[in-house]
């Protein structure tokens, strides 16, 4: 099976309308999306696929679920817009107090976004507001966005470069750990440079990190990192934030990744999962990091024009009610450990990762696209991860049946057998 000839046309047709910078068209890519219910796509061509992405982390409760739908459809008619920082919708109030009942202890207030990086960028103001030092810390292979201050801290120099005159130099990239030895010798480095005045190092006031990178390559830190991280936060009076925007909401087995070590961040980073598919996000604090922020006069110190916007925050609510539901969490973990028994058994590469958020090691990028690719075209949606895409990616709706998912994985097995 190729690409259809309605998504050869659909993207004869984008390349005249659309900034060329911004959908990557090829022979055999993309294929354009008509319709999704559950964790089945289907194109313009009307042929199904499997999606292995929840479409960038997003459907953990699969695409179009019957509650968020009916959610929105009500919100939709009955509030569609309100003003987010003036006169707010009551919807907000509602999701903000939802957020506070599921998110870690002491995280109950929070700033809503509408994608991740607007979430990031709350954390980082929050972090030089209080903390009052404009420096911060994050790791090579760490994506949080590309907005201004998202991109500061994300490391890809493809992402970077084309603005290095823009994009700020207040950031240090440390490496993310994959080895007790790696995050011995990283985080003791760190210590001692932010401890000696004459490091070079800039006054830190943040550190940002992902509790397993994503879109970096579905790397797991080993266990005791976040907790080593809070302790080094403490020490220096850094903020510690946690990007949770794809760990978050069941993916890894838990509501948040930082349950697997109980650690507290000060600033918690999410979205994706968090709106059913609606776009929004959160930063969530505690008193002392978004509390200690001063008290808005007339103008709000960061709004936009579409926050809490109630729709989204009607969607956010439903998924919650939903994840708990259907005990989403759980099933993360049984879908983790399927994934990888697969996997391993067809000894095609490393597995990484955790609850429904694996990664399969391809190492050579230019291998794991045409697997990619040729798993498109026998109906499973994949996505490429890691600086040179060397990894793919399996992150499916929480919701999969076990014959969808059997049957998507034996197509990648066969697929990267074949490339
Ligand atoms: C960990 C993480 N942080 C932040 C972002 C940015 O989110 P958005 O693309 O919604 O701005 C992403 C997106 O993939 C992500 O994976």
């Amino acid at each position: 099976m190729t690409i259809g000839p309605s998504s050869r046309v659909f993207a004869q047709r984008l390349s005249l309308v659309e900034s060329p910078g911004v959908t990557t068209l090829e022979e055999d890519w993309p294929i354009f999306w008509e319709r999704a219910s559950g964790w089945t796509v289907t194109d313009t061509d009307g042929r199904d696929y499997i999606d292995l992405t929840s479409a960038f982390g997003v459907a953990n409760i699969g695409h179009a679920h019957p509650d968020v739908v009916a959610a929105v459809q009500h919100q939709s008619a009955t509030l569609m817009h309100g003003m987010g920082d003036v006169h707010p919708p009551a919807v907000k109030v509602r999701l903000l107090e939802t957020l506070a009942g599921i998110a870690p202890e002491s995280l109950t207030l929070g700033v809503l976004g509408l994608n991740g990086g607007d979430a990031v960028e709350a954390a980082l103001k929050c972090a030089a507001i209080v903390t009052g030092r404009p420096g911060v810390i994050a790791f090579g292979g760490g994506y949080h966005g590309l907005t201004g201050g998202a991109l500061s801290v994300t490391s890809r120099r493809d992402f970077r470069d084309p603005f290095s005159a823009r994009v700020s130099a207040l950031t240090t990239f440390l490496q993310y750990p994959r080895t007790e030895a790696e995050m011995g010798y990283v985080l003791t480095d760190l210590d001692r440079r932010l401890s000696s005045k004459s490091s070079g190092l800039l006054p830190c006031g943040a550190l940002i990190v992902e509790p397993i990178q994503g879109r970096g390559g579905v790397v797991v830190p080993p266990s005791g990192f976040l907790t080593l991280i809070r302790e080094l936060c403490d020490r220096h009076g850094m903020m510690m934030i946690v990007d949770e925007i794809f760990t978050g909401f069941c993916r890894t087995g838990h509501w948040f990744g930082v349950q697997f070590e109980d650690v507290i961040p000060d600033l918690l980073c999410v979205g994706k999962g968090m709106g059913g598919g609606m776009p929004l996000s959160a930063c969530l604090g505690h008193s002392e990091s978004l509390g200690a922020w001063p008290a808005a006069t007339g103008e709000a110190l960061h709004t936009a024009t579409f926050l809490g916007h109630p729709v989204s925050c009607a969607a956010a609510i439903a998924t919650v009610a939903v994840l708990q539901k259907e005990s989403l969490a759980q099933r993360a973990k049984t879908i983790g450990e399927h994934i990888r028994r697969v996997l391993e058994d067809a000894d095609i590469g490393e597995v990484r990762g955790r609850g429904a958020m694996q990664g399969l090691v391809i190492g050579d990028g230019e291998r794991a696209i045409r697997a990619v690719k040729r798993a498109l075209a026998h109906g499973v949606v994949l996505l490429p991860s890691g600086d040179h895409g060397e990894v793919i990616s399996l992150t499916p709706p929480l919701t999969i049946s076990p014959e969808a998912l059997d049957h998507a994985l034996n197509t990648v097995v066969d697929c990267v057998r074949s490339v």
